[in-house]
């Protein structure tokens, strides 16, 4: 849905050019021949000096236009704002309600959406990234056009880059024929990359020539192919701070982090949480086939007070599991054991009771099930030293999958680290 005719933000667009002018200049310093290393640091010093004040100014430039709506969005309360999304037709698949950091970030995706500037989207595991990067799809002008979706903590290093920009016949062994890249895929609509923190260094480098000069060039080929897609990156890791430490290239962050999004965790947004297990509980029984399911008071209070450390995507698996278990109304005893408060059941053996009580076998396979699948993590982890990346890639596993199952069992993989593992 188009909703205004924005061209290209001129003041965003400056600020990321005086950015990129930061950048070249530090590169240059940096290789400098006839400077001595005291006056290169010194100069160095003044360039972070420099790019520190330009973020902080293009932060208060980058929402002008936002507050200017958003002036008039002070004073409004926060249902005015809610009802205003709306009635601005502001294409979202999902819910939200009246909590004033999602609006904060609702309202910044929308302004983003119409223009082609790159937006990067954090927030931990589960808490709407993916849904966050659609909205922006859907809300501009590029809505009724692709939408490519890559996961590059899911592919291994050795096939990214043929995954994102293809190969040419013989380009490797294996490369059977020539093939169009993700990039190619996504001309002239959107390319969502998740996971951008899992990115090797080496794919750094040629996904910034991409956003530098809209080319690509496929593996193993010296031509170049023109590509328009607008790109929109999510992580759960902190980026700026990987970049700081050398982990994630500077240059490129600041070339992707254009718009920044940040997605509240919902622990921070609970007043949400009502209306997320509605909309649950009715997706639930139409997918299940069911009459949406009751719950009880005690129910109700429980989930509207727990953390959720795996976020909605924790509440939606709590929803459709208790859909699943219940019959007509759920109570405390159908949740996982684990998220049990104490005294709603106090022993295991209690907890088997009930579950025979009630009669529910599936749920007596489903607490072993889970038992299982705790120790199989558990002795996973140990085997690679605490490394969740390598653990996902033995078990051919998504990454932030693994990462909401170790949540969900409660396992810090860090309890697990040997001194020689030095990465998650
Ligand atoms: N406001 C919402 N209303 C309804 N469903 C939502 C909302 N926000 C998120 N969801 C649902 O929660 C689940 C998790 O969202 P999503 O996959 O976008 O999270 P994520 O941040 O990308 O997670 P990860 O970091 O694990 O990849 C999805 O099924 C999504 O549809
Ligand atoms: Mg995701």
């Amino acid at each position: 849905m188009k909703l205004y005719n924005v061209k290209k933000n001129s003041t965003t667009i400056s600020y990321a050019g005086v950015l990129e002018k930061v950048e070249i200049m530090r590169s240059t310093l940096r290789w400098a021949p006839k400077l001595e290393r005291a006056d290169i640091q010194k100069l160095l010093n003044q360039c972070n000096t420099l790019r520190d004040e330009v973020m902080q100014l293009s932060h208060k430039e980058r929402f002008v236009k936002a507050s200017t709506t958003t002036v008039s969005a002070k004073s409004k309360s926060e249902a005015e704002r809610r009802q205003a999304l709306i009635e601005r037709s502001f294409v979202y698949d999902g819910v939200f309600g009246e909590n004033p950091k999602l609006l904060e970030a609702l309202e910044i995706a929308e302004r983003a959406a119409p223009t082609d500037l790159p937006v990067l989207i954090d927030g931990e595991s589960g808490t709407g990234k993916e849904l966050m990067a659609k909205v922006i799809h859907a809300n501009g002008s590029r809505a009724d056009k692709v939408y490519v979706s890559v996961n590059c903590g899911a592919i291994p290093d050795n096939l990214l880059e043929s995954e994102l920009f293809g190969h040419k016949k013989g380009a490797f062994t294996g490369a059977t024929g020539d093939r169009k890249g993700k990039f190619e895929s996504a001309n002239g609509g959107t390319i969502f990359l998740d996971e951008i923190g899992e990115l090797p260094l080496q794919s750094q480098v040629k996904l910034l020539r991409v956003l530098q000069s809209n080319e690509i060039q496929r593996v193993g080929s010296d031509d170049l192919i023109q590509v328009d897609a607008r790109v929109v990156a999510a992580t759960n890791r902190n980026l700026r701070q990987l970049s700081q430490q050398g982990a994630f290239r500077e240059d490129l962050f600041y070339r992707l982090d254009v718009i920044h999004v940040t997605v509240p965790p919902l622990r921070e947004r609970k007043d949400e949480i009502p209306l997320l297990y509605e909309y649950f509980l009715v997706e639930a029984a139409e997918r299940l086939n069911r009459a949406p399911l009751k719950m009880s008071v005690a129910l109700r209070n429980f989930l509207a007070k727990y953390d959720y450390p795996g976020n909605i995507r924790e509440l939606s698996n709590i929803i459709y599991r208790l859909s699943c278990l219940a019959d007509d109304t759920a109570g405390l005893e159908h949740l996982p054991t684990e998220l049990r408060p104490a005294g709603a059941v106090t022993s295991k053996k209690q907890a088997a009771d009930t579950v025979i009580a009630s009669g529910t076998l599936s749920d007596m396979k489903k607490e072993a099930s889970d038992s299982a699948e705790k120790q199989f993590l558990e002795h996973g982890l140990q085997e690679v030293g605490g490394k969740v990346a390598e653990l996902a890639r033995r078990i051919e596993m998504n990454r932030s999958h693994l990462q909401t199952l170790l949540k969900k069992h409660g396992i810090s993989s860090k309890d697990y680290r040997t001194k020689t593992s030095d990465k998650s």
